[in-house]
């Protein structure tokens, strides 16, 4: 299993970006992590997974909620990410490794993730792969994106800047990627390819805050995701045109809290059983 190409990506400039923009990116899922919380259920003294971890935030919600007598591990293969998360003063063990391949330990009560199980080359075995750092019994519970018709956050900033951007090149939907798992089916079958039980694939109907102001949504919606490779390579006045249409587009989702957009996911869980 190769996953070269996304340990590149997420030791390079997005990594960098993650690491430097955590906060602001902990602020637009600040409605969807309670909710991937309360569903996974990490309980006092458990060991837990927290798979593709990036800066630490949920590793440290978990170790708050499993306490002294449990611990957790947080793995990531992105260097930039993992030296915020080692500087936060977290109670947990970070490892820097391909969580598709990396030999753990059968040990652990969770295997859990916030948007980080997307991205394998080969999805089925790595889940196979994080089947096996599961003890006898023991769970896994993610959260991931829906269909990304579903996910204006995603679509709304890009829509509006697809007149000033060279045509989109066709994308295979099942790539690793924030959307390699929006068909349900599709997620459900390759963990049961991996020997996963009692799967559930449990719809979230929520936002993503990009901002509280709408030029700080603006600046979030160019610096992260698809924009923000795009705009680099742009002329100063066709930057321009298009910032001014993403602010339109955006514009349509101020709230008296900024700026929040519908964002669909599966709340995804799972038993490893018995051997
Ligand atoms: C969308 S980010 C989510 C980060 C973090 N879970 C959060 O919610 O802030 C995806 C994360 O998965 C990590 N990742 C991607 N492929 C991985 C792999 N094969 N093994 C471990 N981590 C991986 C990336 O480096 C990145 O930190």
């Amino acid at each position: 299993m190769n996953n070269t190409q996304q340990i590149e990506y997420w030791n390079g400039a997005v990594g960098e970006r993650w690491a430097n923009f955590q906060p602001q990116l902990d602020a637009a899922m600040a409605a969807i992590t309670p909710r991937l919380l309360s569903f996974a259920a990490p309980a006092s003294g458990e060991r837990v997974l927290d798979v593709g971890c990036g800066c630490g935030t949920t590793t440290a919600l978990l170790a708050q909620h499993v306490g002294p007598t449990g611990s957790v591990t947080g793995v990531d293969i992105s260097e930039p990410m993992l030296k915020v998360a080692r500087s936060r003063g977290i109670a947990a063990n970070f490892l820097n490794a391909d969580a598709a391949v990396h030999r753990f330990k059968p040990t652990h009560d969770l295997v859990f993730s916030r948007f980080g199980v997307m991205f394998f080359s080969e999805p089925a075995a790595a889940f196979a792969n994080l089947r096996s750092a599961a003890r006898a019994h023991g769970r896994l519970s993610f959260v991931c994106w829906g269909p990304v018709t579903e996910n204006l956050w995603a679509t709304v900033p890009v829509d509006a800047a697809r007149a000033f951007l060279p045509p989109d090149a066709p994308v295979d939907p099942y790539a690793p990627g924030p959307f390699a798992f929006a068909d349900e089916t599709r997620l459900v079958h390759l963990l049961e390819e991996a020997g996963w039980r009692q799967v559930e694939v449990v719809p979230l109907a929520s936002f993503m805050h990009l901002g509280a102001t709408l030029e700080a949504a603006l600046a979030q919606s160019l610096r992260i995701g698809p924009l923000s490779r795009a705009v680099g390579q742009l002329d100063e006045a066709t930057r321009a045109r298009l910032t001014q249409s993403v602010r339109a587009a955006l514009q349509s989702y101020l709230t008296g809290e900024g700026v929040a957009l519908p964002a669909r996911c599966w709340l995804v869980s799972a038993r490893n059983p018995g051997s």
